[in-house]
């Protein structure tokens, strides 16, 4: 059985799909087999990508209640779920199944104490778990101030994501940045991120 990577957070936009998807590409370029779960079955975000891409084998949509099956069945290395923005019971069933949560944090007070919550419910799960600051803008004093709030919560990933258009443009191309842009920051970034999940995984 493959391992599970939990992508959630309580507040829309904060860049659970943007990351899972790419942490999909980032896994199998590594060599991994993974596929990402859409579980976030209302808006459909990377079942929308997957359209724009042309493929039907990255994505697929799954009810939280249907994880646990889906999980059992699977003979990929790695199944990222992309959760929706609640803190229901669908995500906390999800929690526990996961052997790594990323909870992505934009650098903005409500998104930051949003976090909390997140980080509760994968502290009820008893799962390893970071927060990661995403779409931080450049030279912004926030970020930094965000990284200390969320240290007070618990581990955050070492690296930074920020706020960049080749991730809207990749997106929208049913790409990834290390695909449109192999060699530009974001690339350089969603790597980094890779590679620091990859040693919790
Ligand atoms: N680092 C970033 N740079 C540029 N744009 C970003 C970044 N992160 C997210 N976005 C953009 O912000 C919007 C919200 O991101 P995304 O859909 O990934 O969030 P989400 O957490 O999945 O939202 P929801 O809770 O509604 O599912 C999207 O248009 C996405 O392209
Ligand atoms: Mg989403």
């Amino acid at each position: 059985m493959g391992q599970i990577l939990l992508v959630t957070s309580m507040k829309g936009g904060s860049g659970k799909s943007l990351l899972s998807v790419h942490l999909l590409v980032a896994a199998r370029s590594s060599g991994m087999t993974s596929v990402l779960c859409d579980a976030d079955v209302q808006q459909g975000t990377a079942l929308a990508w997957q359209k724009m891409r042309g493929t039907s084998d990255d994505v697929r949509r799954v009810h939280a209640g249907e994880l646990a099956g889906v999980i059992k069945q699977n003979t990929v290395d790695l199944l990222i779920v992309d959760s929706a923005p609640r803190a229901d019971t669908d995500v906390a069933r999800m929690a526990a199944l996961a052997n790594f949560i990323l909870i992505p944090v934009r650098p903005a007070l409500p998104d930051i104490a949003a976090a909390e919550r997140a980080v509760a419910i994968a502290k009820a799960a008893r799962r390893p778990f970071a927060t990661v600051i995403n779409a931080a803008y450049p030279r912004a004093p926030e970020t930094e101030e965000a990284r200390q709030v969320l240290s007070k919560l618990g581990e955050v990933a070492p690296v930074d994501v920020y706020n960049r258009v080749a991730f809207a443009r990749a997106l929208g191309a049913g790409e990834a940045v290390t695909e449109f842009e192999p060699t530009g920051k974001a690339a350089q970034e969603i790597n980094e991120l890779w590679s620091y999940l990859r040693k919790h995984l």
